[in-house]
């Protein structure tokens, strides 16, 4: 390979960088009843690795991490008697207010990094707090579109 062909193809395999947004990110809320794809790809960006590929908790890093359980993103709706928790989701993957009530936490903190992102994408700018939100709100409805169907009730 000659030093040009090397340099480019460390420029294309190290351009995946999985914090910026990638696609259109100012969709008005609420989110429209859709997955769009970026979405998707943001989950397996930045998501997977810890939640599995499908949501249900078996990723590369939950194994190397023996006794760290993220849980089944499937079974929120399950578990929270057949309706998603929408706020709670919310917060949990943004992050800022619960570290703040209390402390740290083996989940990365979503708000943070996001808005890293926007403040590197952007510079200082009033929007980007709706930039932040609306990337979380986007994973939020992945997530709902992931629930298990609730099971049939056993008799
Ligand atoms: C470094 C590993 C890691 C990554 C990456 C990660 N999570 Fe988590 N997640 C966890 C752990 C561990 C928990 C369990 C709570 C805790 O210990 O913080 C969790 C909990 C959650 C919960 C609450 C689950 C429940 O049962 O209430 C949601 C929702 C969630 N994560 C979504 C996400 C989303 C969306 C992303 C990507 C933007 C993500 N996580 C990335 C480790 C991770």
């Amino acid at each position: 390979m000659t030093r040009t062909a090397a340099v480019l193809a460390i420029l294309i395999l190290g351009s995946g960088a999985p914090l910026k947004a990638q696609g259109p990110i100012e969709r008005p809320l609420p989110w429209k009843p859709v997955i769009i794809e970026p979405t998707e790809r943001e989950f397996l960006n930045s998501c997977a690795s810890c939640h599995g590929m499908d949501g249900t908790g078996a990723g590369f890093l939950t194994r190397l991490f023996r006794g760290v359980d993220p849980g089944d993103l499937t079974q929120l709706s399950v578990r929270n008697d057949g309706t998603f928790p929408i706020e709670r989701v919310f917060s949990v993957i943004d992050g800022r207010a619960e570290v703040a009530a209390h402390g740290d936490r083996k989940m990365p903190v979503w708000g943070d990094r996001y808005m890293n992102a926007a403040m590197s994408e952007y510079g200082p700018d009033e929007i980007n707090e709706t930039r932040v939100r609306n990337r979380i709100y986007e994973l939020v409805h992945y997530l709902q579109s992931i629930q298990a169907v609730d099971a049939e009730p056993e008799n």
